[in-house]
């Protein structure tokens, strides 16, 4: 019988639309090509609902979402709506009612595509951040004292618990052993690395030099996890050497895991460097439950309607989606036809240049699947 997936399609605001409708024409076609099923069910959460109605979201959306296989998600944001309580309110809302507790950022060069970086090829910038999306100063412990005064106190707290930590840190090390196999070994290895056995490095990223509780209890759980995996080569860096590497040695990283503050923010500085928010896509992964893909650039609504928003970082987030749902070789087919096109079709193309449209851009995909 043909396998048939469930999938909750979250549009959202401003070009999330637009995109959103060039990954379900690739998601089609790899389903006909590989011989699967998909439903669509669509959401009109964002910002028109909510200004319409004052709502955010329903008070059952996790549960209703928990219906299905997957979610795929365009982009949230709107010009008339105070920046935060979109974002706060459904995406953030989400992630944490589903227990996305990874986001899964790729940060990966395609043939074609213009890198700031001078020198840097695709066999340089080919790596992966896994950020942990459920703690740290993203679960608003916080308040304010005295507010109005001149004595005002503000405080946000990053708040780690052991098991959340230690949970993240597993999927990370999990992440090096999907990469690569002793067949297949991280390139960045030393001949050394090689003979001692290692398949491939998992860089912690954090700020041990300051924040001397979180990070020293991420760094403990770093190195006991990493007990159970003897293959992967581990390796420290504080965030900001982190930024600077990103930009010097993009090549030194293979797996990089971090806090969620942190992977916010190395994630928009590792788009820039594969070519911008139109290529970068990301996954919000509960490995036990739904997960929630999307491109991760924003919604970018002064474009709206326009056919010229570069729809590659929509598409992509199907091919993680295909991959997490078990159709690995549609999901492979897809990247393959998305490196096709940049390489290709799309010549030398920065952020903003495409010289095709959002649909064509689509077109070139399933043409090339
Ligand atoms: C992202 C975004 C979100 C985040 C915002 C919109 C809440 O920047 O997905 O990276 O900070 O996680
Ligand atoms: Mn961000």
């Amino acid at each position: 019988m043909t396998k048939k997936y469930s999938i909750a399609v979250l549009p959202g605001d401003g070009t999330g639309p637009e995109v959103v409708a060039e990954g379900v024409k690739v998601i089609n076609a790899a389903a006909e090509k590989f011989g699967f099923a998909v439903d669509y069910k669509y959401f009109d959460w964002g910002g028109d609902r909510y200004l319409e109605t004052g709502n955010v979201l329903p008070d059952d959306a996790g549960e209703q979402l928990k219906q299905h296989d997957a979610v795929f998600l365009g982009a949230i944001g709107h010009p008339d709506v105070k920046p935060g309580i979109l974002e706060k309110g459904i995406l953030l809302k989400l992630r944490f009612e589903l227990d996305q507790y990874i986001n899964l950022r790729p940060v990966k060069l395609y043939p074609g595509v213009e890198t700031p970086l001078a020198g840097k090829t695709p066999e340089d910038i080919d790596y992966v951040v896994v950020r942990e999306n459920t703690g740290g100063l993203y679960t608003g412990i916080g308040g304010f004292t005295m507010k109005g005064t001149e004595n005002e106190v503000a405080c946000q707290s990053m708040v780690y618990n052991r098991a959340q930590v230690e949970r993240c840190l597993r999927f990370a090390f999990e992440q090096v052993y999907k990469r690569h196999s002793a067949d297949n070994p991280w390139k960045g290895l030393s001949e050394e690395d090689v003979k001692a056995g290692k398949i491939g490095q998992l860089t912690l990223c954090g700020k041990t030099n300051v924040l001397t509780y979180v990070f020293d209890l991420w760094e403990r759980v770093f190195y006991e996890v990493a007990a159970d995996y003897p293959e992967v080569k581990t390796d420290y860096t504080h965030v900001d050497a982190t930024c600077m590497w990103m930009v010097k040695n993009p090549e030194w990283f293979d797996v990089i895991v971090t806090c969620n503050m942190f992977g916010d923010i190395i994630t928009d500085l590792g788009a820039m460097t594969q070519g911008g928010m139109g290529i970068a896509a990301g996954g919000n992964i509960n490995p036990n439950g739904v997960s929630m893909f999307e491109p991760i650039g924003g919604s970018a609504p002064k474009y709206t309607g326009m056919n010229v928003i570069n729809p590659l970082a929509a598409i992509s987030s199907t091919a993680m989606m295909l991959d997490f749902l078990g159709e690995s070789e549609a999901a492979a087919a897809i990247e393959k036809a998305v490196m096709y096109v940049t390489g290709e079709k799309l010549d030398s193309m920065g952020a903003g240049r495409m010289g095709y449209s959002t649909t064509e851009v689509g077109d070139l995909v399933v043409e090339n699947l």
